[in-house]
Formats: structure tokens, sequence, C-alpha cells
């Protein structure tokens, strides 16, 4: 119980996980989420929820662009190390990594990546800690088949944890 409100049934919420990246003139980044989603078909649009305090976020608000990469079960702890749990303040996470610039600027992750979606925002809404970025779909891509990395498998099979700043952290 936190608050009185059971947070059981958030573990029970199914979700992937995604790199999420954006830029800021030359500066590339990009960080691990749970929280992209399509939310209309016509036109494509998806978001994506990112903490205020992530770089980021930042650079989303500025360019006003994002890519979201989807991941694959092959992706190791030691590859999603950076992306989720360090901040491109304190370390460049392109740095020796293959990506591709999309045709928003953004990087594109190629390794363990099967697909990718880029947008252009067209409204945010403040959620206090977070901000739900949602935009229009402008350019896609398909890199490889596979299967596609869930929340579930990231933490029964690859036994990663969920640190503060990911909007379905368990506050203590
Ligand atoms: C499994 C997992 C899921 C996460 N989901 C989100 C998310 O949906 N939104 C978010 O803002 N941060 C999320 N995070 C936290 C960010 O990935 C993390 O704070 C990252 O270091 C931010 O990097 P940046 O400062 O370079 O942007 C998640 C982390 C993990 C490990």
């Amino acid at each position: 119980m936190v608050n009185g409100i059971d947070f059981r049934v958030f573990r029970d919420l199914s979700y992937g996980l995604y790199i999420v990246t954006s830029k800021d003139g030359d500066r590339l980044n990009g960080q691990l989420v749970n929280t992209v989603i399509q939310v209309t078909s016509e036109p494509p649009r998806i978001a994506v929820i990112i903490n205020k305090q992530n770089l980021t976020h930042e650079f989303i608000e500025k360019s006003r662009v994002f890519a979201a990469c989807v991941l694959d079960e092959s992706v190791t702890m030691k590859f999603l190390g950076p992306f989720g749990f360090r901040s491109g303040r304190d370390v460049d996470k392109f740095a020796g990594l293959s990506y591709n610039e999309g045709v928003t600027g953004s990087p594109i992750v190629v390794e363990h990546v099967l697909s990718f979606a880029e947008a252009k925002v067209i409204d945010q809404m403040d959620l206090g800690t977070h901000t739900i970025f949602v935009g229009d779909v402008i350019g896609t891509g398909t890199l490889r088949e596979g299967q596609p990395l869930t929340y579930r498998f990231y933490h029964e099979n690859l036994k990663g944890k969920t640190p503060p700043n990911a909007p379905s952290y368990k506050p203590q």
C-alpha cells in the first residue's frame, strides 16, 4: 500500500520496452521507456511519457521530434544499462554505437532493434513529474524480424529493475 493505494494492479499492466531518442542541434540522446503507445491510426500518432529531469525530455521539448525504437529479446542488460540507468548529461550514449540518422534527425539505434517510428510533436500535457508528448508519425522503418521485448521479459528473464524516473516505479 502507498497512501492507501494497492500498487499490485500496476504490476499487472503490460508494456513493451523501447529506446526513445531525440536531438538538440548535433547532440544526440536516448533513453529506455516502457511508455510508447499508438494513440490513433488516422492519422498515425504515438505518445511517450518522459520524466522532466531526463536529458531526453529537454531535447524533445526543444527539437519537437523523437524516435521510438522497438527493442527485441536479444538485448542484454549491458546494452540497456546506459539507456535506462545513465543520463546523457554524464555520458555520450551514442559514442561507439551503430545508429542511422532518421528523417527527424533523431538517431535510430541499429543493434537489437526490430523497427522504429519517428514523430513530430503536436501536443504535450504536464503530468507533474512527467510530460506526455503526442506526435504525428512522419517516418517508420523495419530493421529485422524478431520477438519484441516486453516489460515482463525484462523483469523475468533479464532480471532488470525499474528506476525512480520510470512512470511505473513503485515508491517505498
Ligand atoms: C525498464 C525501464 C523503463 C523506463 N521507463 C521510462 C519511461 O517510460 N519514462 C521515463 O521518463 N523514464 C523511464 N525510465 C528511466 C530512464 O530510462 C532513465 O531515467 C534514463 O537514465 C534517462 O536518461 P537521460 O537523462 O539521458 O534522458 C525507464 C527505465 C527503465 C530501466
